[in-house]
């Protein structure tokens, strides 16, 4: 219990596959305790009490809450909770993504019940966690939110048409923020092209790993994939006083690759 520290909430911050493998929001949680946040981890799946275990083995203070941010009820549960342990909220940041059934098709082939539920997740799950979370930031002095988006908010990979069009509307939930709440609360996206994380290994070998990350790697001017922290770190610039006055951007964090025309002469 530490009502001085400052508070965040981190949805989706559960380590990944197997054992504990690398998350977005796992080491997102794990770099904002370092950086001397309570940090609240919520996630459907019980890996949440492994980044706890994590954060608390280094010292840090953290609690995992089980919930589903689709769901108002449990949406209110993680504000209540987090407001009896921690006394306030300083940042949120918003790190979900359903990654089910009908994610690889095209509008046509996409089912209306898939292209609703990964909505449900993809934006109102952001949408839910920013509405109920803001009253609390405020009465607490303000803070930050970060949504965590995706290159794919401004270049729509082939078969992938929800994820795009849920992230394109995560940036622009993210501007309305910006504009509401400020000069209480900041707000920003981040936008990372391929990064790699234990959820999507799947069961490839080691070896099928490496050359799966290698041929991706080569759509990159950085010839290599993003790493977790190279997420985890961005959020941190944002959560903290060294982006004062930076509100209601787009961060892409992909190595160059939006930057790069693909001719070659
Ligand atoms: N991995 C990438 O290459 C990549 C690239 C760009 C953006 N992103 C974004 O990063 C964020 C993290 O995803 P990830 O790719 O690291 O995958 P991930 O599977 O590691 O993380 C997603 C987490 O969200 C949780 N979750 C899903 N639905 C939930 C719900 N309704 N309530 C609570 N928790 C829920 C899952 O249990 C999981 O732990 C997502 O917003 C994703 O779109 C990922």
């Amino acid at each position: 219990m530490n009502n001085t520290k400052k508070v965040a909430i981190v949805t989706g911050g559960a380590m990944g596959y197997k054992s504990g493998g690398a998350s977005i929001g796992g080491a997102t949680s794990i770099r904002l305790a370092k950086d001397g946040f309570c940090v609240v981890v919520v996630d459907l799946g019980d890996m949440g009490n492994k980044t706890v275990e994590h954060i608390k083995d280094a010292g840090g203070d953290a609690i995992f809450i089980q919930a589903d941010v689709t769901i108002t009820e449990d949406v209110e549960r993680i504000i209540k909770t987090t407001k009896e342990t921690f006394h306030g909220l300083n940042c949120l940041v918003n790190c979900v993504a359903r990654y089910g059934s009908g994610m690889s098709k095209n509008i046509v082939d996409i089912t209306e019940e898939e292209w609703n539920e990964t909505l449900n997740v993809n934006l109102n799950g952001y949408f839910k966690m920013a509405k109920y979370s803001i009253p609390l930031i405020l009465e607490s002095g303000g803070g930050t939110i970060i949504n965590i988006s995706s290159l794919a908010a401004f270049n729509a990979l082939p078969n992938f048409s929800v994820y795009s069009v849920s992230k394109a509307a995560i940036n622009a939930l993210t501007r309305t923020i910006a504009v509401d709440f400020a000069p209480d609360i900041r707000a920003n996206a981040i936008c990372p092209g391929f990064v790699k994380i234990a959820n999507s290994e799947n069961n490839r070998s080691p070896e099928e790993l490496e050359k799966w990350y290698s041929d991706i790697s080569k759509q990159y001017p950085m010839r290599r994939v993003c790493e977790v922290s190279e997420v985890a770190s961005v959020v941190s610039f944002l959560a903290g006083k060294d982006s004062s006055y930076i509100n209601g951007q787009t961060i892409t964090v992909d190595g160059g690759k939006m930057a790069a025309d693909t001719h070659e002469f």
